[in-house]
C-alpha cells in the first residue's frame, strides 16, 4: 500500500482527479469505480473543472457505483443515483448508459444483484475510488463475522444509519437496507484509491491499514490488494 498524506484537502482532491485524468488519457474507454459520501465531493469538483477546461472526457468511459439505498428511487434527493447526477454526471460528458448504479427499487433485488455482477464481470474496473465508513465499511460492506464476495443486499448498522442521518429529515427516514458491490468485486479491481479525510476517521484508518485483516473492519481486507493508494489529509493520517 502506498500512503500519501496531504496538508491541504485541495491538493489531495487534485491528486485524485489527476489519477482519473491520467487513466482516461491513456485509456479513454476506461472503467471507473465511483463512490458517494462527503469525501469524494471535492474530487468530483476538480474532475468537473478539468472537463470544463477540455482536459478530460468521459465519452468512451463506463462507470460503476458501489452502492445504493434500498427503497429510494433515482429521483429521491438522498439516493446515490441523484447524488451522482448532482455532483458529477450532470456536469461531464459521460453518455447516458455509461453509468451503472445498482437499483434500490428493483422488484427483485436478488436479480438486480446478479445483473450488477454480470455487468462487473463484463467490464473489469480499472480504478476504484473508495471512501471509508467510521466503522471500517467500504461501499456498504458492514463489519460482520463474514463478508460476501458479490453484489448483495445488506442491513445497515445503526452507527452507519446515524452517520448518514445528517442527510435525511430524521432517523426514521434513513433506509435500513442497501445494495452494495461485495468485497470480492472490490478486491478484483485493477487499482484502488482509498480516500480518507478528517480527525474522526484517524482511528479507523489506522485499524484498516495497520491493524489485523479482519471482516470486523472490511477496509482491512484492502491490505491484501496489490495496488492500493491511500490518500489522507493530516487529520485522518495522524495515527499512521
Ligand atoms: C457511506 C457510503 C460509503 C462512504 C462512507 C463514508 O455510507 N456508502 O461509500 O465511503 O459512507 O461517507 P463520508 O465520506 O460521508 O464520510
Amino acid at each position: 500500500m502506498k500512503i500519501k498524506t496531504f496538508e491541504q484537502t485541495d491538493e489531495l482532491d487534485r491528486y485524485a482527479a489527476d489519477r482519473f485524468a491520467g487513466l482516461l488519457d491513456a485509456k479513454p474507454g476506461a472503467v471507473l469505480g465511483l463512490a458517494t459520501g462527503s469525501t469524494p465531493i471535492g474530487i468530483y469538483e476538480k474532475i468537473i473543472a478539468k472537463h470544463a477546461r477540455g482536459e478530460i472526457s468521459f465519452r468512451r468511459a463506463t462507470t460503476f457505483n458501489l452502492d445504493e439505498y434500498v427503497g429510494l428511487p433515482p429521483e429521491h434527493p438522498q439516493s446515490y443515483a441523484y447524488f451522482m447526477r448532482d455532483k458529477l454526471f450532470g456536469s461531464i460528458d459521460l453518455p447516458p448508459g455509461g453509468a451503472n448504479i445498482p437499483s434500490g427499487v428493483a422488484a427483485d433485488l436478488a436479480a438486480e444483484c446478479a445483473r450488477y455482477d454480470r455487468l462487473l464481470a463484463e467490464r473489469p474496473i480499472d480504478l476504484q475510488l473508495l471512501g471509508l465508513g467510521h466503522n471500517g465499511h467500504i461501499g456498504f460492506n458492514e463489519p460482520d463475522h463474514a463478508l460476501q464476495g458479490g453484489t448483495h443486499v445488506v442491513r445497515l448498522r445503526e452507527n452507519t444509519r446515524e452517520a448518514n442521518a445528517r442527510f435525511f429529515g430524521s432517523m426514521d427516514e434513513v433506509p435500513k437496507q442497501a445494495i452494495t458491490m461485495g468485497i470480492g468485486s472490490i478486491l478484483k479491481v485493477r487499482a484502488i484509491l482509498l480516500v480518507v479525510k478528517g480527525a474522526d476517521k484517524a482511528e479507523i484508518v489506522r485499524q484498516a491499514l495497520a491493524g489485523p485483516i479482519t471482516t470486523e473492519c472490511p477496509a482491512s481486507l484492502l491490505q491484501t490488494h496489490a495496488d492500493v493508494t491511500v490518500l489522507v489529509d493530516q487529520a485522518a493520517g495522524r495515527l499512521l
